[in-house]
């Protein structure tokens, strides 16, 4: 099918590629030129494993190309919208703009029998404001979110967990289209909920708000644990046992970030309240809260671990992305820590494997250098994002190179025992200190 994607961003970018694969024919079209002039050439303005080789292969095969220009979205017959909802500035709903300005630049292109499918994330009621718009060209509206998870983006669009459609009443003929779009997802058993509007735009919000209040639980849990002296991450092995509670996105540490969880609770909430039903969702400002005060507590346990002060002590910051397999700084709580500390007059050197070009547009004011430059003589080692090279560093060859050995692990993702039988005084979230300090 002839398919075009307006907006080539994490989303976009990831859904044309992932199209191309599958057989389809896709213009990918952004306003941003240099975007879609890397993208063209076949390479990807971000970190997604799997999508550079994805782009070459649907460009080199003639299945893929990106452009500026909207009417090269003319002779296609479906036509997805993914452009960004972010957070808007000074408030906590979702900024529209790019969403109303896609949808206005495409329409004049959409003919009669083409389907308009809304993959952006939306509040409640946004697919229904544009209906009358889209039927006025003889087309048909669809919505239907996406859920991929950056550093999966490429695997979640080809082999979705579920389809969800959210059409007019009885418009058959779109979700049969729709059905061609994703026929090699649908043979592979991903399951289809044909649904409504509103239903179609609150599962993607309230399947975020689920995972974060999952996230936030368990590090409140960690609060309780780090005055009890319990350990969350055994705690979470042993409810995650329960098949009803399940043991994914119990990991307590620093918290969630990214260009999703964070600003879609903050919309969900502001539609919420304008929708008159603000304490339905009351609960996701202290999901909200407990997430914020998680970064606090990192910063508070390097400050305790380091005698009261980090004031021109080095601190080695591993990581700023915010998650592992990824180059996203958005809301990243491991940027967050980075720039705290910083703030509060400590030496900071912080890395990361992806992600340092993205944070240094940030926040230029930071020092980064590499996981080398950031041990050396480090008086306290951070550990923020769990990338598999600071999960196995060994923390005997570590302690050669680092004035103090102080790790705080801000994801629980070390081997506490094996850091501190080498002599580190080892500081988890929502655990005891383990100390094995020994004479350097
Ligand atoms: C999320 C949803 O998972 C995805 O379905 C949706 O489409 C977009 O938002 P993503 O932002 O890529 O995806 O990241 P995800 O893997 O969900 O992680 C979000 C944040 O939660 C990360 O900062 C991660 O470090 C944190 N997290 C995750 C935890 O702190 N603990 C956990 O147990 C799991």
């Amino acid at each position: 099918m002839k398919i075009s994607v307006i907006g080539c961003g994490y989303l976009g970018s990831v859904h044309a590629a992932s199209l191309a694969s599958v057989g389809h024919d896709v213009v990918g079209i952004d306003v941003d030129t240099a975007k879609v002039n890397a993208l063209s050439r076949g390479r990807s303005p971000i970190f997604e494993p799997d999508l550079p080789e994805s782009l070459v292969t649907g460009i080199d095969a003639r299945r893929l190309r990106f452009s500026t220009e909207m009417a090269d979205a003319r002779e296609a017959e479906v036509h997805f919208i993914a452009v960004g909802t972010p957070q808007s500035a000074g408030s906590s709903s979702a900024d529209m703009s790019f969403v109303d300005r896609a949808f206005s630049d495409v329409l004049p292109q959409v003919t009669e029998g083409d389907l308009v499918v809304g993959k952006s994330t939306v509040p409640v009621g946004t697919a229904e404001r544009f209906r009358e718009a889209v039927e006025a060209r003889g087309a048909h509206l669809v919505w239907n979110p996406e859920f991929l998870r950056e550093g999966f983006a490429v695997k979640d669009t080809i082999e979705p967990d579920r389809l969800v459609y959210g059409v007019t009443d009885g418009d058959e003929y779109a979700v049969e289209k729709l059905n061609e779009v994703y026929a090699t997802a649908i043979e592979a058993g991903s399951p289809v909920i044909v649904t409504d509007f509103a239903t179609a735009e609150l599962v993607k919000v309230s399947a975020n708000a689920f995972l974060a209040t999952k996230i936030s639980f368990i590090n409140a849990m960690a609060e309780i644990a780090e005055v009890t002296g319990a350990d969350v991450t055994k705690l979470a092995d042993a409810i995650g046992y329960d098949k009803r509670i399940g043991r994914k996105f119990l990991n307590a540490g620093v918290g969630f970030g990214g260009g999703c969880l964070p600003k879609d609770i903050r919309a969900f909430t502001a539609r919420a309240e304008e929708l008159g039903r603000g304490e339905s969702v009351a609960f996701l400002k202290e999901v909200d809260a407990i997430n914020l005060r998680r970064r606090e507590r990192v910063v508070e346990l390097v400050t305790e671990e380091l005698g009261g002060s980090v004031f021109q002590k080095k601190v080695a910051v591993l990581g700023l992305a915010f998650k592992p397999n990824s180059d996203d700084v958005r809301d990243s709580p491991a940027l967050d820590v980075a720039v705290r500390l910083n703030g509060l007059g400590a030496n900071v050197v912080a890395t990361d494997p992806q992600a340092m070009k993205n944070a240094r547009q940030l926040h230029p004011q930071l020092v980064y250098g590499s996981t080398e430059e950031a041990l050396a003589d480090a008086d306290a080692v951070v550990v923020v994002t769990e990338w598999p090279e600071y999960k196995d560093l060994d923390p005997a060859t570590v302690h050669r190179v680092v004035r103090t050995p102080i790790v705080v692990d801000a994801r629980n993702c070390l081997d506490a025992d094996a850091w501190a039988d080498a002599g580190w005084e080892y500081a988890g979230l929502g655990r005891q200190v383990k100390n094995g300090r020994r004479a350097n």
